[in-house]
């Protein structure tokens, strides 16, 4: 049974109760990350709580814990649930908190509720291609907000994407804006790769700064092997690129070989994708 911290105290995760008033609950006024540790280290630990601490900033949520604090929490609740013996994601999420009634702007003398629980995840896949689990995906129109680098809980946008993926037999859907350009997937970013080249689009407001994605950006150019391009990438380039990639904190980069149906390339993972996930499993923990 996971441990969950709930407002200061740990309890059963299926004793944990909010108040129905919660923003988080009623708008989904909150902020959330999702964090890997494998055997208790974690991956992007630091990187994953600035990003919570700015998102907070962003809408206006007064949470004054301190980066330390934050991983000491954190790596308290990965302990509490056996993680030194298992690989666990710790969902941590920060919402406006509970006011008396139901009213749009933000409330004063609020306490924001804090929630936080582990889950089990997937071994990481093995560094070869013929062994690695691969990924088919389709497309859409990217139809959430303008404002995807907030990582909000508020993810119905998110989900329905999501959904119309896997409701095809599908794992994902890759999004693109109405100028025909990749945005990202409905709850990973994306990548392509062209001529031994690895392309992803660049960080603004359409996508979800991803801890992952900065992390494979990052070890690929202290590696300096794979050269690695930011800027736009058009929907022509992702359906005629050699390899395509998508990447999370739950599916570090994983391969895509089908898309739309068609085979990505000549349809089988291809050999940057090898080498890259191989300079990033070397050089992840060194992201915590
Ligand atoms: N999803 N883009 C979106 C829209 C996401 O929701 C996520 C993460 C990512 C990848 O970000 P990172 O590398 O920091 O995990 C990109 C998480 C895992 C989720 O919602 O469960």
């Amino acid at each position: 049974m996971s441990i969950a911290y709930l407002n200061g105290e740990y309890m059963a995760l299926e004793e944990a109760r909010i108040s129905p008033l919660d923003r988080g609950f009623l708008f989904g006024d909150g902020i959330y990350e999702v964090i890997p540790y494998y055997g208790g280290k974690s991956v992007g630990l630091i990187p994953h709580i600035e990003r919570m601490i700015d998102g907070l900033g962003s809408i206006e949520i007064k949470c004054n814990k301190s980066v330390d604090e934050w991983k000491e929490l954190l790596d308290e609740v990965i302990a509490r649930n056996d993680g030194a013996n298992q690989n666990l994601g710790v969902y941590v999420h920060v919402s406006r908190g509970a006011d008396t009634k139901r009213f749009h702007a933000y409330p004063e003398n609020v306490e924001p509720t804090i929630f936080c629980f582990t889950f089990a995840i997937k071994e990481p896949e093995p560094v070869d291609r013929e062994k690695v689990t691969a990924y088919s995906v389709t497309t859409t129109q990217d139809l959430r907000w303008k404002r995807c680098h907030i990582k909000s809980t508020a993810l119905l946008g998110n989900v329905m994407h999501f959904q119309q993926g896997y409701a095809s037999g599908n794992s994902e859907c890759l999004l693109y804006n109405d100028k025909n350009e990749l945005t990202e997937g409905s709850s990973v970013n994306a990548f392509i790769v062209k001529d031994g080249v690895v392309v992803t689009p660049i960080q603004d407001n359409q996508i979800l700064p991803g801890i992952t994605r900065r992390i494979i950006i990052d070890s690929l150019k202290a590696d300096g092997s794979i050269p690695v391009e930011e800027r736009t990438v058009t929907m022509d380039e992702v359906l005629n690129a050699d390899e395509v990639w998508i990447s999370s904190s739950s599916k570090e980069i994983a391969p895509v070989v089908k898309i739309d149906d068609k085979p990505v390339g000549d349809g089988k993972v291809g050999p940057v994708w090898e080498k890259a996930f191989g300079i990033y499993t070397a050089a992840k923990f060194d992201h915590s």
